[in-house]
């Protein structure tokens, strides 16, 4: 069941100060000092939250405080943030009310912090799934960038916001998140060239070089160390709990989550690193001739390295750091610059070259998370802006800014009168007018369009000839001076003429939130905020695509002679459509205060928190909304508390709620003009009625309490004394069965033992009388069997005598066949056996021996020679006969695979061996020769195409031969054709016929028995081819020339058959004279050729070296 809880319960202190009784300004504050002693650092004035900054840590926003806070009612549980931030994201959600929340204070106050929370809190509560997540996140994510560029360490605070930044979130009709967009206002630029004491640059600077790897560095021309750089102070470079290597990381992180670009996040630090080159330039004077002193940068070597970094083109940059132009309508004149002068316009461009990168990241960023779909949007806002700033010096930025608290201030007091107002109306009260402060009259004062301060000081700017700070404080004692909220010592106004705390360059103003004292010097120079034309284009001209966005006003082709609107014009305007945007939605309070000074944990300084309630005008917010009614409540909550004040409405009342609070109110009797009923709710008009009914329910729940006690505690004696009285019955009736239990268990054991012995004796009588019967028998049994025993023994000794005896008489029978029958065979059998072993063994032998050989026979090549080995002698014939008919046999095989082509050729080389075969050295090497036979290709080659064709049968052999000479017994070559009928020799390189003989003529062919190609051929005495005698010729391929001339001759019929001589001495006949060709062998010499040389006419002697 779900606990109605109340606001009113277990407070410390009062929770809402509206509340507060009585209401002073010292009461006010011990509450907070109380509550904030407590750690409760939150507190209401009816729906505003008062945050005091605890300067730690508490555990109030973990997720299970998300979850308690979730869907509840405002003022259902004690103050808290959470609260606030349930209240407006669920009036959004369910209501389609857009809402603001506004978040004011002084700096160090937590607006950021509270920001912060509202953003995660609603981050929590709305709708998941991955495309929302992402949403969130990007949404989240958003805060470290902005923080990284636009806080920094100052005096009051280690984050302190320098820009004021409005952030409205979108939802979609679900309430999940859609995207957002962030507004950003005034950054206080100057902190960029210089800081006060104790304070630092904005954050990036420090993150950058400590956090950035040594490459980036490298690449940014940056150093890590600090001190190197004219622009960041020193004295409070490092941050207690500030890590800024590790903030720079989550940066660049959150960079890449919001959705920035490699080449981005690298440009904006290339600016970044320009921005501490520039701080870097130093200038000198350098005298003219005519007397001008004009700058020069001193050393050049930074103006190069920023240069580098942003594209610029160094004399450029360089030029307008000593000269600026000045033009007027048609007109262009050149003027130069001193040093202070120079100074001046490079901290300018520092500056605005920083605080247009802020806006240029602003605007990147929301165009990450801008919504996406064009769909209605309900809108959550929430602005987190400077709080009211009263310095000892207090400058231009310190008048804007509190000019914009005065804004926040009138918005305030006019929204929640109209929502006063449209309560009471809402619930039908009559409305009362309230007294209040209405600051628009000091609105009037900054901002009239006629005669406001923001009005004269651009008069003042834009007005031809000389304009100082002081022109322009003269200017606002003549047109201001009268105005009741305007003070100056020169004013018309003649009080002041004496009020030395008024200095004469000051003027001061009674703002809403007390008086504050402006000093006039810088306001005309901040106003204006003018970078000269010269910086501007040379920045513009820079080959880096972040400058040329930066600073478009550059661009030569859109030169613009007009002034550019001020900085308090701008701010105003800027200002004004906040207020518009802040006006359409429904406002939520958050009043961040700062109990002290020292940023430290459980301190609270009741100067400092008096001073900031009274200008944060606290107490007038509690007069404003105690001035009807200070507390109301809708009737159902309100009977359900207070309904035990009365006997009608308890416990139940069963009418409606109304009718019940007014029973109640009634029987109560609280005076009529102490409360009003509304439509909805009761409205209470003092506290102190509220309080009465309260301290009443405390009673009430006391009494009620007793009541209730009573009861129970005569409930639980009299359950106990019913408990304890079934208890006994219990345990008697327990005890009983137990003791019964007992003793049948005894008498049961006697009765066993009695039994028992009993037993025994009729038992051992029995087994008496069964032995003596077992005896008895026993005896008989043994008697018998002695008998029976005898009676087999003797019987047994008869038969084994009878056994006995026929045994012998088989023995000796048996004895006396063998004998017989061994008499009878023995002439039969040695003969026959010994035959019939032999053949069977003979048999057995043969057979084994063929199966062996028919496993072991070799290969089916007839020039395998191998053959098993013979294994028994007598076998040896046998086994050559067979090797011989195998050898056979696998020659007729391998023979009858012949082709006709290869039949012939292999008769051919069977010729040849019949021949030569160990007749002549050189047979051997021919075997493995193929016989060619046309070894020149007669028909085909066509150098031999005469030939060829005065050849008209087919050519057996051709091939190129020697022809021995007789003289010299040199060779000349010549053709060899050789044909069926002849053979004819013709000239090698002709190819002319030099002989033709017919075969028939030769008779026969002479060789030797050695290894050369010499023959002689031998021509029938007689026949016409023999007049010019033999033919001593020398061939390659001498034998298969012999072998083919000899086949020719054996297949033709009508030859002869043509003798071969093999011999090593030979005549051959020459015309009429006979020669003996003869040969010799010779040691083998390098050329293995055999030589002819003739020895004498009759000699011719051929030189044949050995073969090896
Ligand atoms: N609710 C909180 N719980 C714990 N610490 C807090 C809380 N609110 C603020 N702080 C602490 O106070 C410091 C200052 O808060 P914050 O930056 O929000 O101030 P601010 O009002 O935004 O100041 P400025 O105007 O200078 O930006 C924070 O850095 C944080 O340490
Ligand atoms: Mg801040």
């Amino acid at each position: 069941m779900e606990v109605k809880t109340s606001l009113l319960d277990n407070m410390i202190g009062v929770g809402d100060m509206v509340l507060l009784e009585p209401l002073t300004a010292d009461s006010f504050l011990e509450n907070l000092r109380n509550r904030f002693d407590h750690n409760e650092i939150y507190t209401y004035i009816g729906s505003v939250v008062i945050s005091l900054n605890p300067y730690r840590s508490l555990p109030i926003y973990t997720p299970d405080k998300v979850e308690e806070y979730r869907n509840r009612n405002f003022y259902e549980l004690s103050p808290h943030i959470y609260a606030l931030a349930d209240e407006a994201y669920r009036s959004l959600r369910d209501q389609d009310k857009d809402q603001c929340i506004l978040i004011t204070g002084e700096s160090g106050a937590g607006k950021t912090e509270a920001s912060k929370l509202v953003m995660s809190y609603v981050a929590a509560v709305c709708g998941k799934g991955q495309e929302v997540n992402k949403v969130k996140e990007q949404l989240l994510q958003s805060n470290p960038v902005l923080e990284a560029f636009g806080n920094a360490k100052t005096v009051r605070n280690d984050n302190s916001s320098r820009f004021g930044k409005y952030m409205d979130i979108e939802f979609d009709f679900k309430g999940d998140p859609l995207g957002g967009v962030i507004s950003n206002y005034l950054l206080e630029k100057s902190r960029v060239v210089k800081q006060p004491r104790g304070e630092r640059n904005f954050h990036i600077f420090y993150q950058l070089l400590s956090g950035a790897s040594d490459e980036t560095l490298k690449k940014l021309k940056l150093e890590r160390d600090f001190s190197k750089y004219n622009y960041l102070s020193l004295d409070s470079a490092a941050v207690n709990g500030l890590d800024d290597a590790a903030n720079f990381r989550t940066v660049r992180n959150a960079m890449q989550i919001v959705g920035f670009m490699e080449d981005e996040l690298h440009s904006v630090l290339e600016l970044v690193a320009a921005v501490l080159k520039l701080g870097n330039i130093e200038f000198k004077h350098e005298s003219r001739c005519n007397g001008i002193d004009e700058s020069r940068i001193k050393d050049k070597n930074d103006l190069k390295e920023m240069c580098e970094l942003l594209g610029i083109e160094q004399s450029v940059l360089e030029r307008a750091f000593s000269y600026r132009t000045v033009e007027a309508k048609l007109e262009k004149m050149s003027t130069t610059l001193n040093v202070a002068q120079a100074y001046c316009a490079r901290d300018a461009l520092a500056k605005n070259l920083y605080s247009r990168l802020f806006s240029w990241l602003v605007t990147r960023i929301n165009e990450s998370i801008k919504a996406q779909t064009k769909a209605r949007h309900k809108v959550m806002g929430v602005l987190d802006i400077y709080g009211f700033e009263i310095f000892e010096d207090n400058s231009f930025e310190q008048f804007v800014i509190n000019y914009c608290n005065e804004k926040l201030q009138q918005i305030f007091i006019e929204l929640t009168l109209r929502e006063e107002q449209e309560e009471y109306v809402r619930e039908g009260i009559e409305w009362t007018n309230i007294e209040y402060f209405n600051n628009a009259i000091i609105c009037d004062l900054i901002e009239n369009n006629q005669n406001g301060i923001l009005a004269m000081l651009d008069e003042e700017c834009l007005r031809p000839g000389t304009v100082t700070d002081e022109t322009f404080l003269d200017k606002l004692n003549t047109i201001c001076g009268e105005h009741q909220h305007f003070e100056s010592r020169l004013s018309k106004n003649s009080k002041f003429l004496t009020d030395h705390s008024l200095p004469h360059n000051c003027f001061r103003i009674q703002h809403y939130a007390g008086k504050v004292l402006y000093r006039v010097e810088g306001f005309v120079d901040k106003n204006n905020d003018l970078l000269y034309r010269d910086l501007s284009q040379a920045m513009f001209k820079a080959n880096h695509n972040l400058m040329k966005q930066l600073f478009p006003e550059g661009n030569p082709a859109k030169v613009n002679l007009k002034r550019p609107p001020t900085a308090g014009f701008q701010f105003k305007a800027s200002v004004g459509t906040l207020m518009k945007n802040l006006q359409t939605k429904n406002p939520n309070y958050i009043r961040c205060i700062k109990p002290n000074d020292k940023k430290t944990p459980h301190i609270f300084t009741d100067s400092l928190v008096r001073h900031q309630v009274s200008y944060l005008g606290l107490m007038e917010n509690v007069r404003v909304r105690r001035a009807g009614y200070a507390f109301r409540q809708p009737y159902e909550p309100c009977l359900e508390r207070y309904k035990m004040l009365c006997r009608r409405t308890w416990p139940h009342w069963r009418g409606p709620a109304r009718e019940g609070v007014e029973v109640l109110m009634g029987d109560l009797q609280v005076p009529h003009e102490e409360f009003s009923y509304g439509r909805s709710k009761i409205f209470i008009r003092n506290p102190r009625t509220l309080f009465f009914l309260e301290e009443r329910r405390r009673q009430c729940l006391r009494d009620l309490a007793t009541l209730i006690q009573k009861i129970y505690r005569g409930w639980k004696c009299c359950s106990r004394f019913l408990l304890l009285k079934k208890s006994q019955v219990v345990v008697a009736a327990w005890y009983r069965r137990y003791a019964q239990q007992k003793k049948y268990q005894q008498i049961k054991s006697a009765t066993t033992v009695v039994q028992s012995y009993t037993r025994g004796w009729q038992a051992r009588k029995l087994l008496r009388e069964l032995k003596y019967q077992k005896k008895c028998e026993k005896a008989a049994t043994t008697i018998a069997a002695y008998w029976h025993g005898t009676q087999a023994r003797r019987e047994l000794r008869r038969l084994k005598e009878e056994a006995r005896r026929r045994h012998a008489v088989a023995v000796i029978w048996a004895y006396w066949k063998g004998l017989k029958v061994r008499r009878e065979y023995r002439k039969f059998f040695r003969a026959n056996a010994g035959k019939k072993i032999y053949n069977f063994a003979i048999q057995r032998i043969a057979q084994k021996y063929f199966l062996g050989l028919k496993s072991s026979l070799p290969s089916m090549s007839p020039i395998d020679k191998s053959w098993p080995v013979r294994p028994y002698v007598f076998l040896d014939g046998v086994h050559s006969e067979l090797r011989r008919i195998f050898h056979l046999w696998r020659c007729k095989k391998y023979r009858s695979e012949f082709t006709s082509e290869k039949k012939a050729v292999f008769e051919e080389k069977l010729e040849a061996s019949e021949l030569f075969k160990d007749k002549k050295t050189l047979y051997p090497s021919s075997v493995n020769q193929p016989f060619k036979g046309d070894y020149l290709e007669i028909s085909k080659n066509p150098k031999y195409q005469k030939l060829s064709s005065t050849v008209d049968e087919k050519v057996l052999l051709a091939d190129v031969v020697n022809k021995i000479n007789r003289a010299n017994g040199k060779g000349t070559a010549r053709i060899f054709l050789l044909t069926k009928k002849n053979f004819i020799l013709a000239d090698q390189k002709t190819g002319q016929v030099k002989a033709s003989v017919p075969l028939p003529d030769v008779t026969s062919v002479s060789v030797s028995t050695q290894s050369d190609g010499f023959f002689a051929l031998k021509l029938r005495e007689g026949s016409a081819s023999a007049v010019k005698g033999d033919f001593l010729l020398s061939s390659e391929h001498l034998i298969e020339l012999i072998t083919k001339l000899h086949h020719v001759g054996v297949t033709a019929a009508d030859q002869e058959q043509l003798n071969v001589d093999i011999s090593d001495e030979f005549l051959v006949q020459f015309k009429q004279d006979k020669v003996c060709v003869k040969f010799i062998q010779t040691p083998p010499k390098n050329g293995n050729g055999a030589s002819c040389k003739r020895r004498n006419n009759r000699l011719l002697e051929v030189s044949v070296p050995l073969t090896v």
